[in-house]
């Protein structure tokens, strides 16, 4: 995986040459490419094995008295899950654009936020506070909103009992700014440098992949992502966007 530094090298790399610039961008796709190849090779049998015991499961309900059963199928999902967020990791830099009203996003994605925990029967209180007319935003919807649900769904797995989260938006002049925040677990000092790297996941059952698609996805709309935390306090994190 490529570090900060690298990439800051490669830029400047293809910044001072036109022909260092065509050939490596010609490799980046390529290596997107193959990337995508893989995870889609891979997860079409491995739908297959999940379809074929889930039937198993509902004709011989007996196999769940199995031992390792439940593991295997927690495993599989597990790897559908991980395949389809490298797959959505990969494209993270695509932007496919259009215009439309940010105020109108974020509310939706606050709203199915509070349904899936009312469906949980989950006790965590969640607040959202979004002001009216932010205005037009230009920029991959459907990707912003994968920024956010990740940030949410983090923010979910940080906290416990008297859980509270909160989805803030304001704007100034031309900067957009939206904060979750949470009254969870928060992040140790010596994990916080390393979260938005891909596959740093520091909880079980963790792809480690949500912070740095969202890294990548914010960046690739000229903003930026940066976190505060106190342990056993909780977390903040801010999306900028230039909007
Ligand atoms: N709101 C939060 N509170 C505490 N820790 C967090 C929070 N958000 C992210 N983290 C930490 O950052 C790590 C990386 O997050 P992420 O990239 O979404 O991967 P994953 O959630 O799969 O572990 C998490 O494993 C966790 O340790
Ligand atoms: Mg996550």
């Amino acid at each position: 995986m490529m570090h900060n530094i690298d990439i800051n090298q490669m830029n400047r790399l293809m910044e001072e040459n036109k022909e260092a610039k065509q050939i490596i961008s010609q490799l980046l796709e390529n290596h997107q490419e193959t990337v995508s190849t893989i995870a889609h090779e891979i997860r079409n049998p491995l739908t297959l094995v999940s379809s074929a015991l889930q039937i198993i499961q509902v004709q011989h309900p007996e196999v769940k008295e199995f031992a390792h059963w439940n593991q295997t199928m927690d495993d599989i999902a597990f790897m559908r899950q991980l395949l389809e967020e490298l797959s959505t990791f990969n494209n993270g830099n695509t932007l496919h654009y259009s215009v439309f009203s940010i105020e109108h996003l974020l509310k939706n994605i606050a709203v199915s936020f509070a349904i899936s925990l009312d469906e949980e029967e989950s006790d965590i209180e969640f607040v959202s506070s979004i002001p009216e007319n932010l205005g037009k935003f230009t920029g991959d919807k459907i990707k912003l909103e994968e920024v956010l649900l990740n940030l949410l769904k983090n923010a979910k797995e940080a906290v416990s009992d008297n859980g509270m989260i909160r989805l803030t938006v304001g704007r100034k002049k031309d900067i957009l700014s939206i904060q979750v925040q949470d009254n969870g677990c928060g992040i140790p000092d010596e994990h916080i440098e390393t979260i938005f790297e891909p596959f740093k996941t520091y909880k079980q059952g963790g792809t480690g992949l949500g912070l740095s698609l969202s890294r990548r996805i914010v960046e690739a709309h000229g903003g930026s992502i940066s976190v505060t935390s106190t342990e056993g306090k909780g977390t903040v994190f801010t999306v900028k966007l230039p909007i």
